[in-house]
């Protein structure tokens, strides 16, 4: 695990252009947010799926760090006035607390139209592969994913909402990208289908756990304006009990399906662990 994330790490140092010009504030602002400290779980699974393939992960890297900063760019306007209105992310003080809201704004956006380029020029991979990322990243971080699970949460926030629309709201705006994380390692692997969607099934389990630990730990966080917001999370809506048991089922179940699969799962078993 410590050689993949070390690989993210090193790459992500190097993503951003230096520059002296005009917008040296926007790439500042950027690496600000990009380099903060941060689990990388989304480009970790990018890579884990690769190596169960047994397939050399470096053909993965660019790819898996496209997912990294959609992932970025959705919390800081996750932690805008308008949004969340958070003013801690990752140890420090929220985008828009350390630098204007317009570039808080505009870093985002920057984020978002980088991680497509950067698909485009990744060495070592196929046209069609290319073409299939970006289809798949597209896909899950628009309008029927993570952007869809974003407007269902602002949407409901004061409102008591039924656990369908829990659900609905979790699976988009969270496992979404996890999901693309999983299926970038099996387009990248050349997977077969059936293989692929066993891996889109872990990880709806992975990412729908992942969200409810972090609604329980949200409800314990003074920084968090989840309750200031009256947000519907799994807490509100199943209660803590409830919502701990729900979530170790789901990671439970994660692991089942990668038990079922003909390849090397452990470092996968490891990471869905690692999230409780
Ligand atoms: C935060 O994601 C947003 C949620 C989906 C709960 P992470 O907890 O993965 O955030 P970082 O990347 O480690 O900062
Ligand atoms: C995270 O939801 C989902 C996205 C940012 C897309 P939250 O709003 O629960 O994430 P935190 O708690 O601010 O990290
Ligand atoms: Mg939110
Ligand atoms: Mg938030
Ligand atoms: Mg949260």
């Amino acid at each position: 695990m410590i050689e993949k994330i070390d690989l993210i790490s090193n790459r992500l140092k190097e993503l951003i252009p230096k520059d002296n010009n005009y917008q040296k504030k926007l790439f500042e602002a950027a690496n600000y947010s990009l380099l903060s400290p941060a689990k990388r779980l989304r480009p970790l699974l990018v890579l884990t799926t690769l190596e169960a393939f047994k397939k050399d992960i470096k053909i993965g890297i660019d790819p898996a760090l496209s997912i990294e900063l959609i992932h970025t760019y959705s919390l800081i306007h996750d932690d805008l006035p308008c949004m969340d209105d958070d003013d801690f992310r990752r140890g420090k003080p929220s985008l828009h607390k350390a630098y204007p809201e317009w570039l808080a704004i505009l870093t985002g956006d920057y984020l978002l139209t980088y991680a497509f380029e950067i698909i485009t020029k990744a060495n070592k991979i196929t046209d069609k592969q290319k073409v299939d990322l970006i289809q798949s990243l597209t896909k899950y971080s628009g309008g029927f994913g993570l952007i869809a699970g974003q407007v269902t949460d602002l949407s409901f926030e004061g409102k008591k909402i039924d656990f369908e629309k829990l659900k609905f709201m979790h699976l988009n705006k969270t496992a979404a990208l996890f999901i693309a994380a999983v299926e970038f390692g099996c387009i990248l692997a050349n997977a077969e289908q059936d293989i692929k969607l066993k891996f889109i099934e872990f990880a709806k389990s992975f990412g729908l756990a992942f969200q409810i630990f972090d609604d329980i730990s949200d409800t314990e966080d003074k920084k968090s304006s989840d309750i200031k917001k009256d947000k519907a999370t799994a807490v509100t809506i199943l209660g803590l009990k409830e919502a701990k048991k729900l979530a170790s089922d789901l990671q439970e179940k994660g692991l089942e399906i990668l038990k079922k699969l003909p390849l090397d799962t452990n470092d996968l078993e490891k990471l869905i662990l690692k999230i409780s």
